[in-house]
């Protein structure tokens, strides 16, 4: 039997595979069961921040993997206190929680928003999200989610959440004031729904809102954080600072690790035994993040925006593309042919590339070479030909 069919016959049917067996890779560069090399523009879909098997990151999680690969949350480790500081530290916020996934941090954030609201007395447990959001798969997270389809075959759902419209404002107050929400919840690029990048005065209105009522403001950097868009945390576009931020995926850089980053009002909430987890700050995935997470500088920040230049240049011009959207290095592409076609034909020429909703996805390593990327431009405009 070969690998696709065991896997076809054992794993859960979860999962829409593409016909490929991926076996290893260095960098950017990614190869089949067969030696054919890919160049990969999906990092994972946004994990592998620095790439397969980044010498830094390897170096860091063997070091710490042949040390001391995993104990309790009853015990301090270096890692997992270095990581949570040198976060606070960049991001001036006050503490965190560490998870193993996105969907968790964001659990986190939910609990952390009721609590506050109870302890302050509110009546509130509402969280307002935006439709067209992507939060999770847990049920609360998938309850979060602003995407009905999601919601169908599941319910009931945990109560809690109410949508509102991205980019009307009013519709978010009044949404807000309707079902008195104790938090506001966003990602400021809707990844999932389309690479959807919200507008500047939406996001500043939202922030404000929430401050002058109480309300905590979470941001949603799962997809967004860590470099991804040019700035640390995609909030830091838009000049405004969440009580919450949750992130994942390219924080562990291949290791499962998320993390629920709270602010100062809300940064006592949670008290002894009100959350946890066994995994949660994980030594080896914690050294893994933190050797990420030191190398997220200015200097890489400003490569990121660099090459999304060139990638927006080159792929607006195309013919076979109607539009390109998206910030740093996670662009949303709306071509003109079925995306699910694009997709193959760059498969078949060698770049793997993602989709979400009717869109191409790129999602690249933050440090691709320049020349890589310019390849797989050249791969991506003519599978968009028509
Ligand atoms: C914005 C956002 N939030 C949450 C999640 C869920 O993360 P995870 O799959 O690590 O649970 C995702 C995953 O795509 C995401 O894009």
């Amino acid at each position: 039997m070969t690998v696709k069919s065991i896997d076809k016959q054992y794993v859960l049917n979860t999962y829409n595979r593409f016909d490929l067996h991926l076996v290893e890779g260095k960098g950017s560069v990614v190869k089949d069961e067969n030696g054919k090399e890919y160049i990969d523009l999906t990092t994972g879909i946004g994990v592998t921040a620095f790439g397969i098997a980044d010498e830094k990151w390897v170096e860091a999680v063997t070091a710490q993997l042949t040390t001391l690969q995993h104990t309790s949350n009853l015990y301090y480790t270096t890692p997992c206190a270095m990581l949570a500081k040198a976060i606070c530290e960049k991001t001036e916020m006050s503490k965190v929680f560490f998870s193993n996934s996105g969907a968790e941090a964001n659990e986190c954030a939910i609990k952390v928003a009721r609590k506050y609201a109870s302890d302050k007395g509110y009546d509130r447990y509402n969280i307002l999200t935006l439709n067209n959001s992507f939060h999770g798969r847990t049920l609360a997270t998938l309850s979060a989610t602003g995407q009905q389809h999601y919601h169908e075959l599941f319910n009931p759902l945990p109560a809690g959440f109410v949508h509102a419209d991205a980019n009307d404002i009013d519709c978010v107050i009044s949404t807000a004031k309707e079902n008195n929400v104790c938090a506001i919840m966003i990602e400021c690029v809707q990844g999932e729904g389309g690479v959807i990048r919200l507008d500047t005065d939406f996001v500043k209105a939202i922030y404000s809102y929430a401050v002058e009522n109480d309300i905590l403001f979470i941001v949603d950097e799962v997809q967004t954080g860590n470099g991804r868009t040019g700035e640390l945390y995609a909030y830091m576009n838009y000049s405004v600072k969440p009580d919450i931020f949750t992130t994942a995926k390219g924080l562990g850089g291949g290791l499962p690790i998320g993390a629920c980053v709270v602010g100062e009002k809300a940064q006592n909430v949670l008290g002894f035994g009100d959350h946890g987890s066994t995994y949660g700050g994980n030594p080896v995935a914690c050294a893994g993040a933190l050797s990420v997470f030191e190398r997220l500088t200015d200097e890489l920040l400003a490569e990121v925006k660099y090459k999304s230049q060139y990638v927006f240049d080159a792929l607006s011009k195309c013919d076979g593309v109607e539009s390109v959207s998206g910030m740093g290095l996670m662009i949303g592409i709306k071509t003109k042919k079925p995306v699910g076609d694009v997709i193959k034909e760059c498969m078949r020429n060698g770049v793997l590339t993602l989709s979400a909703k009717d869109k191409l996805r790129l999602l690249p390593a933050l440090n691709i070479d320049f020349e890589i990327l310019k390849k797989a431009v050249d791969v991506i405009k003519s599978a968009c030909e028509i």
